[in-house]
């Protein structure tokens, strides 16, 4: 590139070529009710169609990775049938949007998946607990994933991003961040197994770069991005050697022609972002508290290709013009976050035209 990146400038990102460098975080809304998406959820990324890039809220792969309420799924026709509606939707206004697959392994409670087991690679509780319609509730001791089961798993993440391409979505991304099942792999608090898939960095990087490979082997590595939560402890992970886990994640994932690596509040001990610039070989997408004067600065420096608004795009929906004409951003209400209908979720409005 001979310019200076600029937030409002186009950047490629696989075979894309997307208007501008803000991405749309993904956030869970809960607003699918049946794990089906739906019109309502078709208006709301429509109203958010001038990003860059929208990533979804995190979508469940397989029928026991759903955990929360009302999360949407692409393991259906349902459910292919309902995202095509929100694809269709997005593209006609200009937009790009990538899935987020998101399966919660243990972080889940049986009532929110039909009564199916949360599995994880050990039988180890995360101390914590889940909002429910009857309160809130420990979350459970997951049932420790076969070897043979891990395999399964490996296909429902390569037939869930064929299933999103042929929604017409433009591609996935790998939720591998926030302690969900591949975080869980990654992390000896959560991963204690004693065959390939645990022990060593190298092994309990296995399943993420395994359902990643199967993914880009399914639909091509360009449409398939990761997203990564280096040194977070959300979700109850402990990782005393974040360096010793993530450097053969990053190894992993590098010159294989994947579409970003999406790095979520990254301030380990060691400087994973500058291991990704050095060796991942695409564009990297930062998060987590920015605002524009940060954003303009972290692409300017070369730290970042792109970046990820989360809170701000729920109360933005013109999000791109705000930033561009350093107007007042809206305060997102925290209270209609999950679940309900169009409140807090469509209706806060643009800019006066
Ligand atoms: C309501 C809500 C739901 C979220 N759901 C997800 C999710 O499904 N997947 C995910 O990777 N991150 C999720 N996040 C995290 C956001 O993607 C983002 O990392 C976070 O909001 C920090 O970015 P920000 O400072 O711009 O808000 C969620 C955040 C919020 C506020």
């Amino acid at each position: 590139m001979t310019e200076t990146p600029d937030l409002f400038g186009a950047v490629k990102l696989g075979a894309l070529t997307l208007p501008n460098r803000i991405v749309m975080a993904p956030m869970t809304r809960s607003r699918a009710p049946g794990n089906v998406p739906n019109a309502l959820m078709a208006e709301y990324y429509t109203q958010r169609a001038s990003a860059g890039l929208i990533v979804t809220e995190g979508t469940a792969p397989a029928a026991n990775g759903r955990g929360y309420s009302d999360i949407p799924g692409l393991y259906n026709e349902a459910q292919v049938e309902g995202w095509r509606a929100i694809a269709q939707a997005v593209h006609a206004k200009g937009g790009h949007i990538f899935a987020q697959l998101m399966h919660v392994g243990r972080i889940a409670v049986p009532e929110h998946q039909d009564g199916l087991e949360p599995v994880g690679p050990s039988a180890i509780a995360a101390k914590g607990q889940m909002y429910t319609a009857g309160g809130m509730k420990d979350l459970p001791t997951p049932r420790a994933l076969t070897e043979a089961e891990i395999e399964q798993m490996i296909e429902s993440y390569a037939q869930a991003a064929r299933n999103a391409v042929a929604a017409g979505l433009d591609g996935v991304e790998i939720h591998g961040a926030n302690g969900y099942l591949p975080g869980q792999f990654l992390a000896p608090n959560a991963n204690q197994r004693t065959d390939k898939w645990g022990g060593s960095g190298e092994n309990r990087a296995r399943f993420l770069l395994a359902i990643t490979e199967a993914a880009a082997k399914a639909i091509g590595a360009e449409r398939v991005g990761v997203r990564l939560s280096p040194g977070n402890p959300f979700n109850d992970i402990n990782d005393p050697d974040v360096e010793g886990t993530y450097t053969p994640v990053i190894q992993g994932l590098s010159g294989k022609g994947l579409a970003y690596v999406h790095f979520l509040d990254a301030k380990p001990a060691f400087d994973v972002i500058g291991l990704a610039r050095k060796h991942f070989g695409g564009p990297i997408i930062l998060n987590a508290g920015y605002d524009k004067a940060r954003a303009q600065a972290d692409i300017a420096s070369g730290r970042g290709d792109l970046i990820a608004f989360g809170s701000s795009y729920i109360s933005n929906p013109d999000l791109v013009e705000r930033l561009k004409q350093d107007a007042p951003l809206a305060a997102p209400d925290q209270a209609t976050f999950y679940g309900g209908g169009a409140k807090g979720y469509t209706d806060y409005p643009k800019l006066a035209a």
